[in-house]
């Protein structure tokens, strides 16, 4: 499954953590965030209409590759699957959460970031795995002191991860992508300033990975 989503991203080297307050901004911001090369993104479950914003990207947005983000547990897993997401990620991996992806189709990206944590991701055959969160936890340096012991294991890093900072992670080895929300800001989703988002997200889009 892993390499199902890896070619579900396409390279893309950065994916948009959103937290959408109003549903009816997820449609064009998808939009824009897609014109701006980022049509990878990530909804998180942490507002009341986020299923309703998930099925809508899914159902209007031919061009976006809509995830589901901040999954917690296995009704959540499948409620997000139903709205249409096409990947999901949690912020830590448990039982119930390898026990809902071993029964899916969907490819399930979750967080660790100790190396116990890593090490029961693995055992569950999970090798793609979100570092979260990245910055407070430890950064570029952490991580990168992750990947002799965890040959094969990759990353998405997420959590304070910028513009600033982004680059350090991408130049890692183990690291595919990182996650932020720094490309939708509050202060242009609320008004509507798409075209702004869009740069950000070209700017994003152009992070190459090392
Ligand atoms: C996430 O869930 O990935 C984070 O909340 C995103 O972190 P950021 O807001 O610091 O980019």
């Amino acid at each position: 499954k892993t390499e199902q989503f890896l070619s579900l991203l396409d390279g893309q080297p950065v994916i948009p953590v959103l937290k959408i307050d109003r549903v009816a901004d997820a449609v064009p911001l998808a939009r824009a965030l897609a014109r701006g090369g980022l049509p990878a993104i990530e909804i998180t479950l942490r507002t009341a209409d986020a299923l309703e914003a998930i099925r809508r990207v899914a159902a209007e947005v031919e061009e976006a590759i809509v995830g589901a983000g901040t999954i917690l547990n296995a009704r959540q897993f499948s409620e997000a699957e139903a709205a249409g997401s096409k990947f999901i990620v949690s912020p830590g991996v448990t039982r119930e959460l390898i026990a809902a992806a071993a029964n899916s189709k969907t490819p399930l990206l979750p967080g660790a970031i100790t190396p116990g944590e890593i090490m029961m991701a693995r055992e569950a055959g999970l090798d793609f795995l979100k570092f979260f969160p990245a910055e407070q936890a430890g950064g570029a340096s952490f991580l990168k002191a992750l990947a002799s012991p965890f040959a094969g294991i990759r990353f998405c890093p997420t959590g304070g991860v910028t513009t600033r900072n982004a680059r350090d992670y991408l130049a890692l080895p183990n690291v595919v992508c990182v996650g932020g929300s720094w490309v939708a800001p509050d202060e242009l989703v609320r008004p509507g300033d798409w075209a702004a988002i869009e740069q950000l997200a070209r700017e994003a889009a152009d992070l190459l990975k090392a």
